[in-house]
């Protein structure tokens, strides 16, 4: 099964602030909904505060260490390998995505196979961060620029990349 790893990144690394994201990016959304439907996703506990609801039609799966937290329309897992296996047991999907946030990444460093990174073109403050270099054992396959405009706050670029072992 791909281990994808989803996440958006500003120049300076930052990935959030105050447990939200930090631009509207209508068409990196879409991309996001279009790659992750009818997946598992994976994602940390304050992600899943962040966003505040399950995503539609994915099989949504939340890490937390707490080992009565039930969150409902979600399963819960206490590590992220406990949450690959409830991915590859409850979706027929040959692909799962991990969709952040920081802490999760990090875990994900190792076990990452497939990488889609939006480069987002500005410097912003925040307090959440991708730690991963995806220039040390990474390859691009594709890439695809965006321009700003009333939908995109930002010039973007999406990269759909691959672990080199
Ligand atoms: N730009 C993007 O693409 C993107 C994507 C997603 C999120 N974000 C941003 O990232 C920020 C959130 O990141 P974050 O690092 O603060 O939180 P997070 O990674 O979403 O969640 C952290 C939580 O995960 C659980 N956890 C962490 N390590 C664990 C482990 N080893 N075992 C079991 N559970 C573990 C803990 O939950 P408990 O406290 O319940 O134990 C911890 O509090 C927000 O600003 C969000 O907007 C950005």
């Amino acid at each position: 099964m791909d281990i994808s790893i989803i996440v958006a990144v500003a120049k300076n690394g930052v990935i959030g602030r105050d447990n939200q994201l930090l631009w509207r990016l209508s068409e990196d959304l879409k991309l996001f909904k279009k790659r992750t439907t009818g997946h598992a996703i994976i994602m940390g506990r304050k992600t899943y505060d962040s966003i505040g609801k399950p995503l539609p039609n994915r099989v949504n799966i939340v890490i937390s260490r707490s080992k009565d937290l039930k969150i409902e329309g979600c399963t819960v897992a206490n590590s992220l390998q406990d949450a690959i296996e409830i991915a590859k047991n409850e979706s027929d999907k040959d692909e799962v995505f991990i969709i952040g946030g920081e802490k999760i990444y990090n875990l994900a460093e190792n076990l990452g196979t497939k990488l889609y990174l939006t480069k987002v073109y500005a410097t912003l403050e925040g307090d959440a961060f991708f730690n991963l270099k995806p220039y040390e054992n990474w390859t691009t396959v594709s890439s695809h620029s965006y321009k700003k405009d009333e939908k995109n706050e930002y010039d973007f670029e999406v990269l759909e990349m691959i672990r080199v072992f």
